[in-house]
């Protein structure tokens, strides 16, 4: 299928994803957050799809929602039409793993559609923000509530408070990307992480999924609770047979996904 905001590419088991508004900087519209939600949700079901990669352009992964598509809405339009719920619906949905391969501006709801993802590599040109508050909002797909979680409370007020971005060097000592990689490097990088995952049992990688988003839910007792149960369970698959057959018969495990 043709995307106008996206150009999308299923090879080896990974569905790569790019955001494609260039001359907007990849602002997040409705109609970009509409094909991108069509694509997971089609990439969730597709059996050849084990991985999902969503990136930009070198000079940016999104520059925030759409400002000129929401500047003249109303608080009614965006209440009672519940702006931005059922765009980012199916990211929350979506069991295979998800990474956001940013490289230039991330800022507003570009951060934080980063931060839904599973895990972020950043570019070494890669600029983090909250911004909001120089258009007199707040952050609306999650900003505020995931960037505390990632980066702590006295950090993430500094963000948002006072609009400011944030280097890929010092979002990796946040802990808000895993890794930073020359430019350049960035999409080889990153489809190299994703080739790792695809080899993977898929139904250890959902529950690792799984198990690791529990800990943002739950208690730490609880969570640990969930995480046994899981592990408990996978001894029921005969991924887990293979896993350990094969390193103990000093060769690659053959994963078949049961
Ligand atoms: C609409 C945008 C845009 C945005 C950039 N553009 N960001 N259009 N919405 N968020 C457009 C510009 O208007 C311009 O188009 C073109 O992209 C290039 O941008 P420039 O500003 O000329 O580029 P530059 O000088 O390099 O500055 C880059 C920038 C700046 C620092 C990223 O564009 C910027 O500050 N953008 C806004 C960032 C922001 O406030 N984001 C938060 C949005 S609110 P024209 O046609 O004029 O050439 C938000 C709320 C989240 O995200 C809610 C949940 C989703």
């Amino acid at each position: 299928m043709a995307y106008e905001t996206l150009i999308v590419d299923i090879e080896n088991h990974v569905c790569l994803i790019k955001l494609n508004r260039p001359d907007a900087l990849n602002a997040l519209n409705l109609q970009l957050l509409g094909e991108l939600s069509t694509v997971i949700k089609s990439a969730n079901s597709n059996d050849k799809v084990r991985v999902i990669v969503i990136t930009g352009s070198d000079k940016a992964f999104a520059a925030g929602a759409d400002v000129k598509e929401m500047s003249e809405k109303s608080f009614v339009d965006v209440f009672v039409g519940d702006l931005f719920t059922d765009e980012t619906e199916e990211l929350l949905r979506c069991r295979k793993p998800i990474i956001a391969a940013v490289a230039g501006y991330a800022l507003g709801g570009g951060c934080e559609l980063a931060m839904m993802c599973d895990f972020i590599i950043a570019a070494d040109n890669a600029k983090f923000g909250q911004p909001e508050i120089n258009l007199g909002i707040v952050a609306g797909i999650g900003g505020t509530q995931r960037l505390t979680r990632f980066v702590g409370k006295s950090k993430a007020m500094d963000m948002h408070l006072t609009g400011r971005f944030m280097s890929a060097e010092e979002a990796e000592r946040a802990g808000l990307v895993s890794r930073v990689v020359p430019v350049k490097k960035l999409m080889e990088e990153t489809m190299s992480a994703a080739a790792k995952i695809a080899e993977k049992s898929m139904v250890t990688v959902m529950a690792v999924k799984e198990s690791v988003n529990r800990s943002y839910e739950t208690t730490l007792r609880e969570g640990v609770l969930f995480e046994r149960r899981l592990f408990h369970a996978l001894f029921a698959t005969e991924d887990q047979k293979e896993g350990m057959a094969a390193f103990m018969e000093k060769r690659e495990a053959q994963f078949r996904d049961r």
